[in-house]
């Protein structure tokens, strides 16, 4: 046999071992995989109460990091259609997966927040503030109404309206005017 002809035979020999070798790797890659996926269930469990909404707010994705809404007043007295439900003022703010959808910092027609986005408003009062209110974006969730969690809290974590109501008293202001258009955020109406 010439010397090619050995070389030919050890090719075919290290293709064998190769398919044998990817043969097996492929199953394993699949449970890596899978272990990924479960991980990573594992550590978007759902909100599911008041307290972790709270604490995801003020110390996993803290709304001291979060940027003013882009184009809006860093704080007025709203005049929207609605706005006598927080007053006399109010301060909005968007974490950073909010952000992102941004265009320029408008929404891009027929967006949607991603999930895990926060809307995080402020009410002040006597220069003090007085409220927090909340939307957080998590459509998947049992408790969220249009796909967000609605609730709203005292500075100290006291819960002022739970998210288990589901946004009941807050859905209908949102749809109100630009709602819709605006995946029922109503800020982007007082844009300049
Ligand atoms: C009477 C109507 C009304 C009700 C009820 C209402 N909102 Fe709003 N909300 C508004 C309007 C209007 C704005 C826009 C900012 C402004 O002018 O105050 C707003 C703004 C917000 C914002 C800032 C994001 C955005 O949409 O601009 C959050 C967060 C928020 N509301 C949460 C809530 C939650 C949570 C509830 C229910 C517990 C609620 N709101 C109930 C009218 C309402």
């Amino acid at each position: 046999m010439s010397e090619a002809g050995v070389g030919n035979q050890e090719r075919k020999h290290l293709k064998t071992i190769w398919k044998l070798v990817l043969s097996m790797a492929c199953p394993l890659s699949i449970v890596i995989s899978c272990r990924d996926q479960g991980n990573e269930v594992r550590a978007t469990v759902p909100i599911s109460s008041d307290s972790e909404l709270f604490r995801h707010i003020t110390q996993i994705d803290p709304f001291s990091s979060y940027l003013l809404f882009p184009r809006a007043d860093s704080i007025t007295s709203g005049t929207l259609n609605g706005s006598t439900a927080h007053q006399p003022l109010v301060s909005v703010r968007i974490n950073g997966k909010a952000s992102g959808v941004l265009q320029n910092g408008r929404f891009p027609e027929g967006s949607v927040f991603p999930e895990g986005s926060v809307i995080f408003k402020q009410i002040i009062s006597g220069g003090q503030t007085t409220l927090y209110a909340v939307m957080y974006k998590d459509s998947k969730n049992p408790l969220a109404g249009n796909g967000w969690l609605w609730a709203e809290f005292q500075p100290d974590g006291t819960s002022h309206i739970s998210l288990t109501r589901k946004g009941a008293g807050c859905m209908a202001c949102h749809s109100r005017e630009q709602g819709p258009q605006h995946d029922l955020v109503r800020t982007f109406e007082r844009q300049r």
